[in-house]
């Protein structure tokens, strides 16, 4: 069955810091869905036809749902604890709650309200870390499949460096990593990401196993984290004092491929740059968790001046927000403090069709093109009074992208579509 969907239309099919014919802009436009996909985008009067169901979201603007490609299930109730940077804020509050998802009780009701908290917040995709427990892992997939979400998601292989109770060993990490990525990679819409946490929980022999994994399933995802903390890079380069530098590890052991997502990616030196660009690995800018965990301020300009392709990300519970409307905004002033500008129309290209590219998954989310999947955002620049004051003053499409970058959050999300189905009623957010 054919439903129309109506609305200002918003979509990207290339990259404003690249061209500038990269978007497209309907005053009064709809969408043409059929199975869960997009079929046509075009004026209202072009699509309308007595036989069809129309929804009408006008005067709100409809655009692909946001993409959060760095994010930590197991840590709903990590965020907002207080007062420590990145490997106290592990010891003292991370890992003793990840230590909670070996139960599969606490991990499917976690699994489910994660999943609502996401799509409250206009996020249709994610690519998450799990615990080290199969049971996250499990629970995850199970309820994004219930939701039909186009999700990636690993569970965190680490096997020194943390409690018992978040611990694999090389081979245990190995088996359940293979296992679940055989279940669930490639089932409808799921995929799975294999995840070595980092290199300060992974002993040489572990990154062995998942460069093995690598090699055996290239076509999958690869997510760490690379650089994000000084303290985290010094201890970091004494467990492996033979690399180069902390990039240099995970190339020893094959990882580095357009298939890896580093989160983080923030004190990097030359070289590290160089190779990331000459084999294609991907940088994950996490703006709110930065500077949450006090972390650093991401360079995005000498980055892609280099040639590497980014996303952003909220890295929730080191991130502060779910929303990736506050990601941009704190994108927005960690860039302002670099000297750098982030346009409204690149930020908001980057939360779709950006992380789209990022992950090589832009021919099926992140942009309006007929026949990817039609996983929509609706939002409503007049959410809050604030808002609602200030757009009294926009006069073009930007300046209203830009107060919903800057002011907007769930309350600006008006409706979420999940292939083709409103997401918000079933959720009942
Ligand atoms: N590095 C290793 N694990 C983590 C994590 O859970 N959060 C963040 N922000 N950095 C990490
Ligand atoms: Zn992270």
């Amino acid at each position: 069955m054919q439903h129309l969907i109506r609305g200002r239309v918003l979509g990207f099919h290339a990259d404003p810091a690249q061209t500038e014919d990269n978007h497209r802009y309907l005053e009064d436009g709809a969408i043409l869905i059929e199975d869960g996909r997009i079929v046509a985008v075009d004026d209202y009067t072009a699509l309308a036809r007595p036989d069809l169901a129309v929804t009408d979201h006008r005067p709100h603007l409809i655009m692909p749902g946001f993409i959060d490609p760095h994010i930590h299930f197991p840590q709903v109730q990590v965020i907002a604890s207080w007062g420590a940077q990145l490997l106290d804020w592990l010891n003292s509050y991370t890992f003793p709650e990840e230590a909670r998802f070996s139960n599969r009780g606490h991990a499917t009701r976690m699994a489910g309200l994660f999943l609502d908290q996401l799509v409250a917040h206009g996020t249709t995709s994610a690519v998450a870390f799990c615990s080290v427990h199969p049971e996250s892992a499990e629970a995850l997939f199970e309820a994004a499949e219930a939701r039909n979400m186009a999700m990636v998601a690993g569970k965190v292989m680490m096997d020194r460096n943390a409690p018992d109770g978040v611990l694999d060993t090389p081979q245990q990490g190995y088996d359940d990593s293979k296992r679940l990525l055989e279940k669930w990679h490639g089932r409808g819409r799921l995929r799975y990401a294999i995840t070595p946490r980092f290199a300060i929980t992974s002993t040489p022999e572990q990154m062995e196993m998942a460069g093995a994994l690598v090699r055996e399933y290239p076509e999958c995802h690869l997510q760490t984290h690379l650089s994000e903390n000084l303290e985290e890079i010094e201890f970091t380069l004494n467990l492996y004092p033979k690399a180069r530098d902390y990039l240099d590890i995970y190339e020893s052991y094959g990882l580095l491929s357009d298939r890896l997502l580093l989160g983080h990616c923030i004190h990097l030196r030359e070289r590290e740059i160089a190779r990331m660009a000459e084999t294609g690995s991907r940088a994950v800018f996490c703006p709110t968790s930065n500077l949450f965990l006090g972390s650093g301020l991401f360079d995005e300009a000498g980055l892609s001046a280099a040639g590497i392709v980014s996303g952003i990300a909220t890295d929730v519970g080191g991130g502060s927000s779910y929303s990736m409307l506050q990601t941009l905004n704190e994108g927005y002033k960690i860039l302002q403090l670099n000297g750098q500008k982030l346009h409204p129309l690149k930020a908001f290209h980057w939360a779709t069709r950006g992380n789209a590219v990022a992950l090589g998954m832009q021919d099926r989310i992140g942009t309006l093109a007929p026949g990817s999947d039609a996983d929509l955002v609706v939002l409503n620049v007049h959410a809050t009074g604030a808002m609602s004051l200030r757009a009294e003053r926009a006069q073009t499409l930007a300046e209203e992208l830009f107060i919903l970058q800057i002011m907007g959050d769930d309350r600006a999300v008006q409706q979420v579509y999940i292939a083709g189905a409103p997401a918000k009623d079933i959720t009942g957010i």
